[in-house]
């Protein structure tokens, strides 16, 4: 497997970091997915921008310029196997003396960029559908920032791998939905479609930009805003996004059936709109 590490691409063997990388020491660094479709990053312009926002979030230098990182992915992209493949980009404030503040002079940032293999869910998932838990949402007040400072959201969704769950659904103040563990959660009421807003509490996925572009297109009603701890436990449906899992039913919270216990019809309508999508503008 080939990845590519401050300038160079080599076999992952031989790919090494300092121990005193701030990434390390710090967790001090941003990243982003990427899926690779038919050996096509998907929505890269949108991804750079969004790794620019975390980027400035954290007051560091993009080391790369738009063309220099699409040249970097698609070189990777061509160095792996798979047709499908989601890339895994690492920048952190690079290796320093272990100081909280930032290095002065600033030092060259690591720049980290893996390939794996995409594998999409299964058939059995999609037609079961998943079982999340709720939990407190115990993060700071940054998520918008696609930290690689990721403990919070490490033990949250291991305490759902605990409970026999596939993810966490976080609630903010014992108020409101802001996401998933990894990924974003809609909740489907009477026909609708809701979606927490983008703000600093929520990574803005990709995937969710998808999925409310597919209901403006094709007529599904939907709203963008906040949505109560309420509106979770009494929904019709629940979805998850994100660009590993695409869209995913919630068919289990906390123990209890959503709606009848089964993937419902808005997420059988936005799944085939999403596989249709991927195959008719993805691919190309
Ligand atoms: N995570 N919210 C959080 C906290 C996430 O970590 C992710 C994705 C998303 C969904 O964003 P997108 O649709 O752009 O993938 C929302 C990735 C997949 C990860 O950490 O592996």
């Amino acid at each position: 497997m080939a990845i590519y590490l401050n300038g160079s691409f080599m076999p992952i063997e031989d790919a090494k970091v300092s121990v005193l990388d701030r990434g390390f020491i710090f967790g001090d660094g941003v990243y982003e997915v990427i899926p690779v479709y038919s050996r096509r990053a998907f929505r890269m312009a949108e991804h750079l921008k969004r790794l620019q926002h975390s980027l400035d979030g954290i007051k560091l230098a993009n080391p790369h310029s738009e063309s220099e990182w699409s040249d970097i992915l698609n070189e990777l992209i061509q160095r792996n196997e798979p047709e499908d493949q989601y890339l895994y980009l690492h920048i952190t404030r690079g290796v320093a003396k272990r100081d909280h503040a930032f290095p002065v002079p600033p030092v060259a940032p690591t720049v980290f960029v893996l390939s794996n293999p995409l594998t999409t869910p299964p058939p059995e998932l999609l037609q079961s559908g998943i079982a999340c838990i709720t939990v407190q949402d115990n993060r700071w007040l940054r998520c918008d920032i696609k930290s690689i400072a990721l403990l919070p959201n490490v033990l949250l969704r291991q305490a759902a791998v605990e409970a026999g769950c596939a993810e966490a659904i976080l609630i903010r103040d014992d108020a409101f939905l802001t996401e998933g563990a990894a990924s974003n959660i809609f909740v489907v009421k009477d026909g609708k479609l809701l979606a927490p807003p983008k703000d600093n509490l929520m990574l803005p996925g990709i995937t969710y930009d998808v999925i409310l572009e597919l209901a403006a297109a094709n007529g599904i009603p939907h709203e963008v805003r906040r949505v109560s701890k309420a509106e979770v436990f009494n929904a019709d449906e629940l979805l998850l996004t994100s660009s590993t899992r695409e869209v995913l039913a919630i068919t289990t919270l906390d123990g209890k059936p959503v709606g009848n216990g089964k993937p419902g019809a808005m997420f059988a309508r936005l799944h085939k709109l999403y596989q249709t999508f991927k195959r008719e503008v993805m691919r190309k």
